[in-house]
């Protein structure tokens, strides 16, 4: 007898600006996949790939245009798709994944002004017919966020040192997105103890996937 088809794994992914605190949680969220008795791949943007190394190291540490920027990171998130993410899907793997289309839109076109048109083009090139079915957004105040970061070495990395109205309007960005898509990304309050925050994510993980 044939074995039965594989269910696809669920894509996540996790936002938030700078600081928020997000990374901290990936293991957290691995262990609640895995007690429903699924692989969990943890994997980040940019730079997961090992095409995608380099242009990591290239565009947080060189200074060029918010479309440059897009069409890096979009560069590496095709690769990252085609060679991992949509490979894992298929083979029934819950997909994690620290920061994704999201980032651009906030980052990109929230921080630095490009055109959202530009981003909805970018994503139909490089991941049709693919979103998450879950955005964790970690919420945090920038001024709070900003102190949390202070004395972390990639405090130095250009795009943290962009300062507080910047990362304003990166928070503001990723608010707007989430009521656009109030389905899909789910709001995570990140201030506040490190348990708490686990305990608000693990509600807003029980939630998506009642
Ligand atoms: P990283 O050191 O990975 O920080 P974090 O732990 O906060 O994710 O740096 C990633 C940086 O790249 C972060 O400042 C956000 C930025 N970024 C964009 O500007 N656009 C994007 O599309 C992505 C994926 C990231």
């Amino acid at each position: 007898m044939a074995a039965p088809p594989m269910t696809r794994g669920k894509f996540i992914t996790l936002e938030g600006i700078d600081g928020a605190g997000k990374s901290t949680h990936l293991e957290h969220l691995s262990a609640l996949v895995e007690a429903r008795g699924r692989r969990a791949l943890l994997t980040r943007e940019p730079g997961a790939t090992s095409f995608g190394k380099g242009l990591r190291e290239v565009v947080l540490h060189q200074q060029t245009s918010a479309l440059a920027e897009a069409l890096v990171m979009f560069a590496d998130r095709a690769a990252h798709v085609e060679d991992e993410i949509e490979p894992a899907l298929a083979a029934g793997t819950w997909v994690i994944c620290d920061r994704f289309s999201d980032s651009t839109y906030a980052y990109q076109c929230g921080g630095r002004g490009l055109a959202r048109d530009i981003v909805v083009q970018l994503e139909r090139i490089a991941h049709p017919g693919l979103q998450p079915d879950a955005t964790f957004l970690f919420d945090i105040d920038p001024a709070t966020a900003h102190e949390r970061q202070r004395g972390r070495s990639q405090a130095a990395d250009g795009f943290e040192s962009r300062g507080l109205d910047y990362f304003t309007r990166v928070r503001d960005a990723y608010l707007e997105r989430q009521r656009e898509h109030p389905g899909r990304i789910r709001i995570v309050d990140a201030s506040g103890d490190l348990q708490a925050v686990r305990a608000r994510l693990q509600r807003a993980f029980e939630d998506a996937f009642a």
